[in-house]
């Protein structure tokens, strides 16, 4: 099979239905026919790396049971990763908040637990702990975690090595930079810059897919889960809230991305109290203050 044969093969229309009914039964990601040709030209080089001729063996390679590997390939090819530090600030503000108000009991002994659901390369989780280290420098001492999970094998390996080249670090400042990076250069590699321990030691990254059961047995103070949702139909977005409200402590919250709303939060046991920013009902009367822009749901 030359290179250039599976790099012109098409995705003919059959192939895209099995390869989108794959994708949704396995992720959820939703594929939608306008995008077939980004598709097709993301999967051609697992055409070209597999030897295979055509969209329709690749196809039957990953709905057969010897496809287990390449169906997470697949996903990995399909997965949008586009991620940057302290993207969406404002839940930065919610982050210090929410530090503020756990301080006391952190002190006395109790634990923070964050959790970065689709973290992509790090940045989320990263832009999490230098926020709180930055607010609280002493906060690596106290019994701090941040667990940052995705689906995608490949940024799931990218955040364990927490390297980046400069080009990704832009949305650091210098100070945080200096304070909280390394700079190293692998020979052959451009100038990149290593999270230190300081950061990695209180961020753990495990695979996972958010429509498998999670193994996480202790409740969340606040999960980040943005810019994922997005990706996924209504349907499973509905599926997902309960879980979430399960994975949140009585006073938590959940943080999605500026384009993502849970519709009719009360029905899934959230109310909005300020931009993408959902807390259980429950938690409003005892702790929870509307944060200042109360969102209007749509
Ligand atoms: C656009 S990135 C968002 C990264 C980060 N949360 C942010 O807002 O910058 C979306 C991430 O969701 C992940 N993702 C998509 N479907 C997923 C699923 N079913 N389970 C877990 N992660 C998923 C993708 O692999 C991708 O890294």
């Amino acid at each position: 099979m030359s290179t250039s044969a599976s790099q012109q093969a098409d995705l003919d229309p059959a192939s895209f239905r099995a390869i989108a009914d794959l994708a949704y039964r396995e992720s959820g990601l939703t594929l939608v026919q306008e995008k077939s040709s980004m598709i097709q030209s993301r999967l051609r080089h697992r055409l070209r790396d597999l030897g295979l001729a055509d969209f329709a063996a690749y196809c039957s390679l990953v709905q057969s049971d010897a496809g287990q590997g390449e169906r997470r390939n697949l996903i990995s090819a399909l997965t949008t990763n586009v991620s940057h530090f302290f993207r969406e600030s404002h839940h930065f503000d919610v982050l210090r908040a929410e530090l503020d108000r756990h301080l006391p009991k952190l002190r006395a002994g109790g634990q923070l637990r964050i959790w970065s659901a689709g973290c992509s390369n790090g940045q989320e989780a990263l832009s999490a702990a230098m926020t709180l280290l930055d607010h609280v420098p002493d906060v690596a001492r106290l019994d701090l975690r941040i667990l940052a999970t995705d689906i995608d094998p490949e940024v799931v390996q990218f955040a364990r090595k927490a390297t980046y080249p400069e080009r990704l670090v832009r949305g650091i400042s210098p100070d945080m930079l200096k304070k909280y990076f390394d700079q190293t250069t692998e020979a052959g590699h451009e100038p990149s810059y290593i999270a230190k321990p300081v950061l990695t030691d209180v961020i753990r990254v495990n695979e996972l897919n958010l429509l498998s059961p999670w193994p996480m047995r202790k409740r969340f103070d606040i999960i980040f889960c943005r810019n994922v949702v997005i990706y996924f139909d209504q349907r499973t977005q509905e599926k997902l809230w309960p879980s979430f409200l399960n994975a949140l402590a009585p006073d938590g919250v959940l943080l999605l991305g500026h384009s993502e709303r849970i519709a009719e939060p009360e029905r899934y046991g959230f109310t909005c109290t300020g931009p993408t920013t959902y807390r259980p009902c429950h938690a409003l009367k005892s702790t929870a203050r509307p944060e200042k822009q109360k969102q209007s749901e749509g």
